[in-house]
């Protein structure tokens, strides 16, 4: 017979080799708990985190009638019904309303409130994530992760279960490390329940991106490190750990603990092998940091005081009571490479042809006539016919290049101005030359799609994946639907976000 202790040794066992998939399935979480570190929070937009969970796993609210629907797994412990998110948001745009807590806990994630920075929506909250921005596959099988643009934050200030002051707790989330940047501060983990900074140690947050503010690890990132608050650290040293390295697979698994004067970093490639210790040691050893004051919110995408300047993209993630051990996080770290995430197309609708020139031609009625043009730098729309001058139709034709920040979307070069892209800056469409940045490649890439109005094409961008190429008193902008800009109005805007794409003119 068992003895107790054996008997917990034997679950172990079983689950342990479940992540290789020998015996009973386990989820992230039930390999959490067989090594009595239980999730406390279990987040996931693409599947299920425990073997048994038949829940709702996300809500999506369209914009049609602002109606909600929640999107939870195909089969107990299986990967998100995005299909049925597909058939809701059909003809319309749909924004993630709540990325729901699996543990039981109800530590729902919702759009953070405003907090020592205020969000970009009219009451100071943050903007939702497009539900289309981060199509995926597991085991081929269709889903959607989290695509979060600056501007974009969740939070829950009332969460349950998380650790509090110096207690233990690991945490680890899986992103996508193509889709980072330098600002403050792409985070998932623990925070202040008040959304304002309230000193040294009041967080404990997984970081991702290539900030250097604070901290930084090898090369020019982006890195794993831990938003402890007022620092992002790559180890013990505020400034620099050479043992962090930068780490960019196309999906990353991110990992931070930390318990009484002992904390960690680790990471690792999602979708194949097996996990690195970056950081294993004490506490800094600036003032604040050692005991921790961890209050226990939970964020996601912001900074703690609500710094909302990042972006990335997150899939699934927990936290948990208790300090997981390495051999806990190797075993998740084994189940997570065998939901086997992999790409999905981007685009849907009219192919485009990287080369070819296309011209975009109005859908809103009485604006039949006219297509995107340029006047100088500015982007509208002009009247266009067979009939108009070469100079025009040249204005009015874009050659098509392979997405400039990512090869699954499309940049537009001006025929008539080589070299010069449509981008965006400030939500309006603007032609710039390509200056070889980062920031101006994203801006310029852009993710067709079937119409909203069910028929022809939208042209979504692809850092700001609610927005949409439209045309507002005949100039153009990225436009979310409802949103707060003026030319973000509701009326119409399926229509003027609709456009026929033909041959160029020139
Ligand atoms: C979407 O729009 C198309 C074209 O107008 C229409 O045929 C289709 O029924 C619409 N789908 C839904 C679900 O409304």
């Amino acid at each position: 017979m068992f003895s107790r202790r054996s008997f917990e040794r034997f679950c172990v066992l079983v689950l342990g080799l479940a992540a290789t998939g020998t015996l009973v399935e386990a989820g992230p979480c039930d390999i959490y708990a067989s090594g009595n570190t239980p999730c406390i929070a279990a987040h996931s937009t693409t599947r299920a985190l425990y073997n048994a969970y038949t829940g709702a796993l996300y809500q999506v609210k369209r914009g049609s009638d602002g109606t909600t629907t929640d999107i939870s797994p195909l089969s107990a412990g299986g990967v998100a019904n995005a299909a049925a998110q597909d058939k809701f948001c059909s003809n319309t745009t749909c924004l993630i309303t709540i990325i729901y807590d699996q543990s039981g806990r109800g530590n729902h994630l919702k759009q953070a409130p405003p907090g020592g920075f205020k969000g970009p929506e009219s009451n100071g909250y943050d903007n939702l994530a497009s539900a289309i921005g981060a199509p995926v596959t597991l085991n081929g099988k269709k889903a959607y992760g989290v695509f979060m643009s600056p501007g974009t934050g969740y939070s829950n200030n009332a969460a349950s279960g998380t650790a509090t002051g110096d207690e233990a707790e690991g945490m680890y989330a899986v992103l996508d490390g193509t889709h980072y940047n330098g600002a403050c501060c792409f985070d998932y983990g623990n925070a202040e329940i008040s959304s304002t900074d309230t000193g040294n140690g009041h967080m404990e947050a997984i970081y991702y991106g290539d900030n250097t503010a604070w901290g930084s690890g090898a090369g020019s990132g982006p890195w794993i490190m831990a938003d402890l608050e007022n620092g992002l650290f790559s180890g013990s040293s505020p400034a620099n750990n050479a043992g962090d390295p930068s780490i960019s697979h196309r999906f990353v698994n991110a990992i931070v603990k930390g318990g009484p004067n002992k904390w960690a970093i680790r990471g690792g490639n999602a979708a194949s092998g097996s996990l690195s210790t970056y950081y294993n040691g004490a506490r800094p050893s600036v003032s604040g940091y050692n005991p921790m004051s961890k209050e226990g919110a939970i964020i996601l995408g912001i900074g703690g005081d609500n710094s909302n300047g990042a972006q990335g993209t997150f899939y699934e993630g927990v936290m948990t009571s208790g300090y997981p051990t390495d051999a806990t996080e190797n075993s998740v770290q084994a189940n997570i490479v065998a939901a086997k995430y992999a790409t999905a197309p981007l685009t849907s609708g009219t192919a485009l042809t990287v080369g070819s020139s296309i011209s975009l031609r109005a859908t809103t009625s009485g604006y039949t006539t006219r297509y995107i043009a340029h006047t100088g730098a500015t982007i509208n729309t002009q009247v266009v016919s067979s009939s108009s001058t070469t100079a025009l139709k040249k204005q009015a034709s874009w050659t098509v290049r392979a997405g400039l920040a990512n090869n699954n979307c499309f940049s537009f070069e001006s025929v008539d101005t080589p070299g010069s892209f449509i981008r965006h800056a400030d939500f309006a469409l603007v032609l710039a030359a390509n200056d070889g940045t980062k920031l101006l490649h994203e801006d310029a890439t852009f993710c067709p799609q079937t119409g909203l109005n069910g028929e022809t094409s939208s042209v979504r961008s692809w850092s700001y994946p609610t927005r949409y190429f439209r045309h507002y008193e005949n100039v153009l902008y990225i436009a979310s639907n409802g949103g707060v800009h003026t030319f973000d109005s509701a009326t119409s805007f399926n229509s003027d976000a609709s456009w026929v794409i033909s041959n160029g003119f020139a």
